[in-house]
Order: structure tokens, then C-alpha cells, then sequence
């Protein structure tokens, strides 16, 4: 099976492209898409750069040019759940955008008309990560996660984020990947290690942490490759 596996910064793929060891290198649409085999699969490997539109732009990619039949996706997020220490595990059982607000028009915060506020990822791929981790004993929470454009660092941004959709974490890349995959029918997983809270600390914590979180979210998506059937 092809699959991709996608994060947002250099920081997240290169403990996936240490681990993989060779690889090709293909040049495509703005960005650098690395190819080999791992755990008896084809893999497609990029990092997309921050934000909704190229994380948008590298799924596609991925999934039309590259032919992925599932995306995985690896990096770090702020935690918003109490339950989320720094380097906790994160999978996303459903997504939203945080910054869509059309409510001028009558609509809930994140909807966009004809699609729906939260977009759900592949039960069967969240069975295959519980699984991976009761193996490991690792601990990994099922939750909202919310994306926008923003890097959050605030203690009233974040709360509102919590009260207005569940989310137990955010970041800036989930809810895009997670809205192309949805319109292609490719079935995604999205996991994240904490890296920060998103309060008044975020931006130093982000710097402190983002390699050591990165590492512990490529491992576990590694190690869900080689769980993957055919
Ligand atoms: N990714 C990791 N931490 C984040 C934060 N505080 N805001 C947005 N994206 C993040």
C-alpha cells in the first residue's frame, strides 16, 4: 500500500527520514516529496511548511500525483485538555477549523457551507493507533483538535477555542489535511505530541520542545506503519 506521511516543519519528517534511511528525492509543485519502502509499504514523506494552504496544497499532492491510498500525519501541537503534558500523544478523532467565521451570516463558528463544522478521521486507522499503543504502553488521547492560522499563545484565545469546540489541542495543519483526504476519500490520521500549552509560555516552550515532541510522534506513526495491513 502507498501511504503518506506528512508533517508541517523539517523538524517533524527528519526523525522519520533518519529512521527510513534511503530514499529518493522528487522535486513537485514547490515542495520536496522523499520516497521509500518501510514496514512492507510504499511511502510518500514531505513536510508541507506551516499553515492551511500548503499543508492543503502537499495532502493533494500526495494524494493525486503521488497516489497515497492513506496519509498519516506527525507533528506537535498546543495542548488545551489538562490531561495533555508536554510530549503527551494526541490522535484526532474528528477536526475544525478555528478561524472560519461566517457568523455574520447566521453560522456556527467553523462551518463553511456545504461542509460540516468537525470532520471525523478513519475509525479504522484510530482502532490501528489504540492498538499500537497498548502494545508500546504508551498513553495516547483521543480528541478534538482544532487548526487555524495562528500560532496561539494565549490563555483567552485557548479558552475560547476549548468552549467553542471541545478541542483538546490545536495546531495549524490538521483540519486542512483532514478536509482534502475527506474530499478525495482517502481515509488520514492525524497525530500530535504537545509541545506547549498555547498560553502566555507557548512560543518559548514551542522552541524548547519541538524537536523532542516531533521525535516521539514519528516514532509512534512509524511504528503504526508496520502495524498497517495490506
Ligand atoms: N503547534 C504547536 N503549538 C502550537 C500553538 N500554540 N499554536 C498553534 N499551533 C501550534
Amino acid at each position: 500500500m502507498k501511504i503518506a506521511i506528512m508533517g508541517a516543519m523539517r523538524e517533524e519528517i527528519d526523525p522519520i527520514l533518519e529512521t527510513v534511511g534511503n530514499y529518493t528525492t522528487i522535486e513537485h509543485a514547490g515542495n520536496v516529496f522523499y520516497e521509500c519502502t518501510y514496514g512492507g509499504h510504499e511511502l510518500v514523506i514531505a513536510y508541507s511548511k506551516i499553515g492551511k494552504v500548503f499543508s492543503a496544497i502537499t495532502a493533494s499532492v500526495m494524494i493525486e500525483r503521488f497516489h497515497a491510498e492513506k496519509l498519516l500525519f506527525s507533528g506537535v501541537a498546543g495542548g488545551i485538555s489538562k490531561d495533555l503534558k508536554i510530549g503527551d500523544l494526541v490522535m484526532a478523532s474528528a477536526l475544525c477549523q478555528h478561524d472560519v467565521d461566517i457568523t455574520a451570516f447566521g453560522h456556527p463558528f467553523g462551518f463553511i457551507p456545504e461542509g460540516s463544522v468537525m470532520i471525523e478521521a478513519d475509525k479504522s486507522l484510530l482502532a490501528i493507533a489504540s492498538k499500537v499503543a497498548a502494545d508500546l504502553s504508551v498513553k495516547v488521547k483521543e480528541g478534538i483538535i482544532a487548526t487555524g492560522d495562528q500560532f496561539v499563545a494565549s490563555a483567552e484565545r485557548k479558552a475560547w477555542i476549548e468552549a467553542t469546540f471541545k478541542a483538546d489541542a490545536l495546531e495549524m495543519e490538521g483540519a486542512s489535511v483532514a478536509c482534502v483526504c475527506h474530499n478525495f476519500n482517502v481515509p488520514f490520521f492525524v497525530l500530535r505530541a504537545i509541545s506547549d500549552t498555547a498560553d502566555g509560555d507557548a512560543g518559548m516552550d514551542f522552541d524548547t520542545f519541538l524537536k523532542s515532541s516531533a521525535k516521539v510522534s514519528a516514532k509512534f506513526i512509524l511504528t503504526m506503519v508496520e502495524h498497517l495491513g495490506d
